[in-house]
């Protein structure tokens, strides 16, 4: 059983291997609509989640899976109480894998300490967001055709987004990056890859920075334009026609990326 926490726990093969595995199910995603008939995934998510908890249900639904969602924890009984621990061990017993978004750096590593299926991060805390690396990184690829020796700019919440620090993490060994808080996004280096986060002002973060004409008018042509989303102010709805937009490419690849991720587990 491999449990994914951190984007280190997969080395470039296996990156390799999901993102081929991508690319033939965006061509044919019907094609795989039976792969996982029987099993079941969680969605256990101690924080709000638009995209990744709706596309984990839905890579589950096209592969024939089916899926818990426990999405406000308010309703179940982590409101009366019961632990993280607890939680995962009972889970385990509905259900083939666990994918978990928690409050806390660590959560993620803890429930795979208990867990008797494997455990998804989805998000812990200002940790790590491995699956949106992968889809990041798969974003990257689909234009560069290569996710080394590539100029890569982060800008924004540097401290406490963790898509961020997951991303930054896998491109470290083939790529220049470079970072950008939202004190100083005036400066832009010429880069293949503009990556935007939003100010987190639910961890406390605090400042406010949005792209401007003059910022965009220096950006090389044939660069992109990335955000995990959800976004505030910093890319206002101007830009989204641009085609270094890829903000939208990114949530879509999100859906089959996570399809080829838990394929990878059958
Ligand atoms: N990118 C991302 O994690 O979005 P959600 O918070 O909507 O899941």
């Amino acid at each position: 059983m491999q449990h994914l926490i951190s984007i280190k726990d997969l080395d470039c093969a296996q990156v390799q291997e999901i993102f081929n595995y991508t690319k033939k199910i965006k061509k044919h995603p019907s094609k795989y609509c039976k792969k996982l008939k029987g099993k079941i995934l969680t969605n256990l998510f101690y924080e709000p989640s638009t995209r990744t908890s709706s596309s984990f249900h839905s890579a589950m639904n096209h592969l024939g899976g089916d899926v818990i969602s426990i999405n406000d924890v308010t309703y179940s009984s982590i409101s009366k109480g019961e632990n993280l621990e607890d939680t995962i061990i009972t889970m385990g017993n509905y259900s083939d894998i666990i994918v978990l978004r928690s409050k806390f750096v660590g959560d993620a590593q803890r429930a795979s300490d208990v867990s008797t299926v494997p455990i998804i991060n989805a998000g812990d805390g200002v940790g790590e967001h491995p699956t949106q690396t992968l889809l990041d990184l798969f974003t990257i690829y689909e234009k560069f055709g290569r996710t080394y020796n590539l100029k890569v700019t982060f800008i924004g919440d540097i401290t406490n987004g963790r898509t961020v620090k997951s991303l930054s993490k896998a491109l470290e060994n083939g790529c220049e990056l470079n970072f950008r808080d939202t004190y100083n996004v005036n400066d832009l280096p010429e880069s293949d890859v503009y990556y935007f986060t939003r100010v987190q002002r639910e961890r406390g973060s605090e400042g406010f920075y949005e792209m401007t004409r003059d910022m965009v008018k220096r950006m090389p042509e044939d660069c992109i334009v990335m955000h995990p989303f959800p976004r505030n102010e910093e890319i206002p709805r101007w830009f989204d026609k641009d085609p270094r937009a890829r903000y939208f490419d990114q949530m879509q690849n999100g859906l089959y990326v996570r399809m080829a991720l838990l394929l990878s587990y059958k």
